[in-house]
């Protein structure tokens, strides 16, 4: 065999090698960096932030000057402040007059607090019952006026069962934690529902590195792409709505440069994924 002949197949298997691990990185569900040892147990699993809190109120949390929901969280912070005017502006534009947020998350740390609202009635629901015990105590000595909501109530519920209705479903940060299956029994109850239980939704999570996520967006294509999986509540993942397991026919509204992991801030910024509800309409 010629030199040409070795350095050409050479190549080409090498080629082929790259372009087979990229389609079944695309294509399939297991993720390698998802498992940070997270539990099967939704409400056990998130029983550190409760942790968190109480570390935060007495200042001994390590990272003290971070929100208790990790640093995207962080009113103050200000990689998040793009997403803060664009959301005041969003809930003003399309007059909505009430919120279910879930997770709430800690307000008393958290980016609720740097949000323009503009008169809207505001349910946080959070499956640790510590967020919910913090943020009521946070509103004991202040007013929702004070934010700019009208009402501010809080309520421990896991977003697998029924919400309440509302205009605006939010849920920022919180199915990145949770596994495939019990995304797809969130969307299940609450959003491909009719008559709708909202009206509109935004999901605010981070988004796959562009190398998958550009898949989203190409019709057909879009349904052999598979969302990485993560196997234990309380694990990371990224999401894209667009593609398998969930089809659902959101459109990508924002996005802001920051990152529930710090070492992918430039791969993976924080997107927010619309959806406008409609009977009529059929995903996919
Ligand atoms: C990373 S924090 C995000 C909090 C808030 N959404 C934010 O962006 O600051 C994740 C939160 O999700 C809550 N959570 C996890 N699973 C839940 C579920 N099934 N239903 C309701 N809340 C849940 C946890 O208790 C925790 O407060």
């Amino acid at each position: 065999m010629g030199l040409w002949t070795l350095v050409v197949s050479s190549a080409v298997v090498a080629f082929l090698s790259w372009a087979g691990y990229h389609i079944r990185s695309v294509i399939v569900d297991n993720c390698d960096h998802c498992d940070t040892g997270g539990g099967q147990d939704p409400q056990k699993a998130f029983e550190s932030y409760a942790e968190r809190a109480e570390q935060w109120k007495e200042g001994r949390l390590e990272d003290w000057d971070k929100a208790v929901s990790g640093p995207a969280s962080k009113a103050e912070a200000e990689e998040l402040q793009p997403f803060l005017k664009w959301f005041g502006s969003f809930l003003a534009e399309r007059n909505i007059s009430s919120v279910v947020d879930v997770s709430s998350g800690h307000w008393p740390s958290g980016w609720q607090r740097g949000v323009g609202w503009s008169g809207q009635d505001y349910l946080g629901v959070d499956i640790t019952p510590k967020m919910i015990e913090d943020n009521a105590a946070f509103f004991q000595d202040k007013t929702p006026q004070e934010y700019g909501l009208r009402s501010a109530t809080f309520q421990v519920g896991d977003m697998m069962k029924e919400l309440p209705p509302a205009d605006l479903l939010v849920t920022k940060d919180t199915i990145i934690h949770i596994p495939n299956w019990a995304i797809l029994k969130f969307l299940e109850t609450n959003v491909n529902v009719c008559p709708p239980r909202f009206k509109e939704v935004l999901f605010i999570h981070d988004r796959p590195p562009y190398w998958k996520f550009r898949w989203g967006g190409v019709p057909l294509v879009r349904h052999i792409v598979r969302n990485w999986d993560c196997p234990r509540f309380s694990d990371f993942h990224e999401i894209d709505l667009r593609v398998a397991p969930y089809h659902l026919d959101v459109a990508n509204v924002f996005e802001f440069n920051s990152s529930t992991r710090a070492d992918r801030v430039m791969d993976n910024p924080k997107l927010v994924q619309y959806l406008k509800t409609d009977c009529g309409a059929k995903s996919g």
